[in-house]
């Protein structure tokens, strides 16, 4: 499935990159192969409007923010939020031509990062329990990697690998498939219910509350339509650990891996810097596979794939399943291939 080439998938909220990262001023972004810009409005709130100026085309994330505009580096117009050009500075006396203006987007922070929306909602923006509960809440990724939005997905629902691609953190090699599992459809996707034994980190005792070298573990794995799960680990010692991984669609090649977590304990009992390096060991392991390693346009109509399966790729299948379900419902059709238009990097650290 070509993203850029589903228009349905506009209609969706995407985590686009930290607020904090607008504190230096209009940010670029690409989503779902347009090109856009994100800036911070006096108040604080995002906007986020096409990266084009209407006057020359100039970058207007190259200009910079007055108050509650963003103004163009080239001439100095100025756009709202709603993406209205608000003031010619050439041309203070003179209406503002009625066609002087750019698309403008759904634009809102949630969790600590900016979401933007292409075209209207289907839903509303993703709520975390954990934030009601007062869980902590910890950056950890914001990085672009060439792949697939559903790769990464249906990555995240494949017990399959962890003995192989895991082998060097938590999987356990002679564990190719867990102790239990079971998918139940949800109407924002699914929810994978997973039971198996895994290796701990070295410092177990302050990320997981055991020092036990290997545990059976109770995972909640949750896929929101289209590219967003959220893992939910429970252990004994009563910690709570929250994982949500988006697969941001930049373009039919490449995604934005942000991820974010929850811990019911404080920095005291764990320091963030301890779980994001296990969690860096671990994602650095999918990305050897998935970043420029695999085909990014993964086909949602089986009847037209051309990959074997098996038993356990049952997730990925179903994802597939209501993302086709999805483009039929709005009356589209799955648009296929791609072709390769970045070089890929090979990454020293694979
Ligand atoms: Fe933007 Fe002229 S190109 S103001
Ligand atoms: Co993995």
């Amino acid at each position: 499935m070509l993203v850029t080439k589903q228009p349905v998938l506009r209609r969706f909220w995407y985590a686009v990159m930290p607020m904090t990262k607008l504190d230096a001023g209009p940010q670029p972004f690409t989503l779902l192969g347009e090109d856009i810009v994100l800036w911070k409005k006096a108040d604080g709130t995002p906007a986020a409007v096409r990266d084009r100026c209407c006057h020359r085309t100039a970058k207007l994330s190259r200009g910079f923010v007055d108050g509650d505009n963003l103004a163009c580096g080239y001439h100095g117009w100025q756009y709202d939020c709603t993406g209205a050009c608000v003031k010619i500075p050439q041309q203070p006396g003179l209406a503002i031509p009625p066609g002087a203006r750019v698309p403008a987007y759904h634009c809102a922070e949630r969790f600590g990062y900016a979401w933007v929306a292409l075209d209207d909602p289907l839903m509303p923006l993703l709520e975390a329990q954990e934030e009601k509960l007062g869980h902590r809440r910890i950056h950890q990724f914001d990085e672009t990697w060439q792949t697939g939005a559903l790769r990464l997905m249906e990555n995240s629902f494949d017990t399959a690998h962890f003995a192989f691609v895991h082998a060097g953190t938590f999987g356990q090699g002679d564990q190719p498939k867990p102790k239990h599992f079971a998918l139940d459809e949800t109407d924002y996707g699914f929810e994978a219910r997973v039971v198996l034994e895994i290796n701990n980190p070295p410092d177990s005792h302050r990320i997981t509350g055991t020092t036990d070298p290997v545990t059976t573990r109770t995972f909640s794995n949750q896929w929101h339509l289209p590219f967003l799960r959220k893992l939910g680990l429970a252990y004994p010692s009563g910690i709570r650990h929250t994982i949500y991984t988006c697969a941001t669609p930049v373009d039919d090649g490449r995604i934005q891996v942000i991820q974010w977590l929850y811990r019911n304990d404080t920095e005291e009992d764990c320091p963030a810097a301890l779980l994001n390096d296990w969690d860096t060991r671990v994602v650095l392991e999918d990305k050897c596979v998935l970043d420029g390693g695999v085909d990014p346009d993964a086909p949602v109509d089986v009847s037209r794939r051309d990959e074997a399966g098996m038993a356990s790729d049952r997730p990925g299948m179903l994802m597939r399943k209501r993302l086709l379900a999805l483009l039929k419902d709005h009356g589209e059709h799955e648009v296929h291939g791609w072709t390769r238009i970045h070089p890929v990097q090979e990454d020293a650290t694979c």
